[in-house]
């Protein structure tokens, strides 16, 4: 948890049994609340966890507003459309998205913010993992989706993926944020809940600054990772904000 001036960060675990079967495992949802109005948004909800979800929304007292997805997942199905049916909230996908998605209210470009009680979210598109990836920014810390995990990145080979352009996101976009900017990615597969942009700048184990792009590049083209399970029915759920094609 961070606690800044004007908000606070819940890290929503995915709690999944079977994570042998199901590699929606160790998706990572977040629950921004602005501290005085208690209003609230989520990111990256799953929809396996939606009940719990709003079960701590409604325990903390928070309203919700905005249900916010980075990109459109391969691996799990959004629950930002039941959130909506549920809650009211307005479902948000970042620019890049539109045009592959329908069912979205918002869609949010490069700079443009959302306000949430004295809270501002600012979008900063992050293509390379799809073509439409977009992080967003809070004072003090930013949600790096699939761009950028805790040493790491996510997968390139798919969506529109590029590693070039994933380098370019991270390195001039990211890692222009302050050293001290605490990165929550949209997965993490060790435990981890947080890190910094300093750490990552330093650390991440395939795009810290003593690597240049074409090793990046090469390193990225020789990974052979296999298809997400989910694939074929995630996807069309999430360019449907997470409503099952044909419900
Ligand atoms: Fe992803």
């Amino acid at each position: 948890m961070a606690i800044t001036d004007t908000y606070v960060v819940t890290v929503l675990l995915d709690v999944n049994e079977r994570q042998d079967v199901d590699d929606r495992a160790e998706s990572r949802s977040y629950l921004v609340a602005d501290r005085t109005s208690g209003e609230a948004v989520i990111i990256d909800a799953v929809i396996e966890n939606v009940e719990r979800d709003l079960r701590i929304t409604k325990e903390l007292g928070l309203t919700l507003l905005f249900a916010i997805e980075t990109h459109i997942h391969a691996d799990h199905i959004t629950g930002a459309s039941l959130i909506k049916e549920r809650t009211g909230v307005q479902i948000v996908y970042g620019g890049g998205a539109k045009g592959a998605v329908t069912g979205a209210d918002q869609f949010l470009f490069e700079d443009e913010a959302l306000r949430f009680g004295h809270t501002v979210l600012t979008a900063l598109a992050t293509p390379g993992h799809t073509d439409g990836c977009t992080s967003y920014m809070l004072p003090g810390a930013v949600f790096t989706g699939d761009a950028l995990f805790i040493r790491g990145n996510g997968r390139t080979d798919l969506q529109g993926g590029s590693a070039e352009k994933l380098f370019d996101s991270v390195r001039k976009k990211l890692f222009a944020l302050p050293d001290d900017t605490i990165v929550y990615p949209g997965h993490d597969y060790q435990g981890r809940v947080s890190s910094t942009i300093g750490e990552e700048k330093q650390f991440n184990e395939r795009l810290n600054l003593s690597i240049n792009k074409g090793t990046f590049v090469e390193m990225m083209n020789r990974r052979k990772t296999p298809r997400p399970v989910k694939m074929d029915i995630a996807i069309p759920a999430n360019m449907n904000a997470g409503r099952m094609v044909g419900s």
